[in-house]
């Protein structure tokens, strides 16, 4: 997906994101955020936030960092902030999570809920996802990822034409954004949605193709 298609889709669906998106993605949500086994304190970033339909979810003692490439999305976060008082919340900054000006090491966990589909360069994102998260960090990651299933796989593969009007590719594979060698734990959410878990040694370990 290219950024101004991305930016585009999500201007598009800023308004009713949160009718469309919400109960079905919930899931998904609430699954890594119950897996992240914060400790008070813990500085949690989540990238591609969105509206912030996950915020309210985060224990109240970590410290939530949120960032969106969608102006649009993000003005929608922000007034649920606000709304529910969410005092554990930061900020929430307009950035690519491509290219993040935080410096190396900076959470404890680093968040990425239906965002690796619609990134231009999933691995890219990978990448910065291990940078900004601290050694002996974590990583979480759900989506949905093209089915195993021929039949399944083959809609969605036609589906993926569509990508740049959907705002996401439903034909998404898991393997462009791992490198050879990774070593996670994957588990389902349910028949459409993965969390897989990274921890961020791994990454030190020279296994990126682009390392
Ligand atoms: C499908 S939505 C998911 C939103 C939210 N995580 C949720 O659970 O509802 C994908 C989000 O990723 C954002 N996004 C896409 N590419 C991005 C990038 N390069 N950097 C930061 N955010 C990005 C979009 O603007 C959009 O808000």
């Amino acid at each position: 997906m290219q950024i101004d298609a991305v930016k585009a889709a999500y201007r598009r669906y800023a308004g009713f994101y949160d009718a469309l998106f919400g109960p079905v993605l919930q899931p998904g949500r609430r699954a890594v955020i119950q897996s992240l086994g914060c400790r008070p304190g813990d500085r949690v970033l989540e990238v591609g936030v969105g509206t912030g339909l996950s915020l309210p979810m985060y224990p109240p003692e970590v410290r939530v960092t949120g960032i969106d490439i969608s102006r649009e999305m993000l003005d929608k976060a922000r007034v649920r902030v606000t709304r529910r008082e969410l005092a554990n919340v930061d900020a929430l900054l307009e950035m690519d999570a491509e290219k993040m000006d935080f410096p190396d090491a900076s959470f404890d966990k680093v968040v990425a809920m239906y965002v690796v589909s619609v990134v231009r360069d999933p691995a890219r994102l990978l990448e910065e996802l291990h940078r900004v998260c601290k050694h002996d960090g974590e990583i979480f990651i759900v989506n949905h990822f093209r089915s195993r299933n021929r039949i399944v796989g083959a809609v969605e593969k036609a589906l993926g034409g569509f990508s740049a009007q959907l705002g996401f590719r439903p034909d998404f594979e898991m393997r462009e954004m791992l490198p050879a060698g990774y070593e996670g734990e994957e588990s389902r959410v349910n028949m459409l949605f993965t969390v897989l878990r990274l921890r961020n040694g791994f990454a030190k370990q020279g296994t990126f193709p682009r390392n």
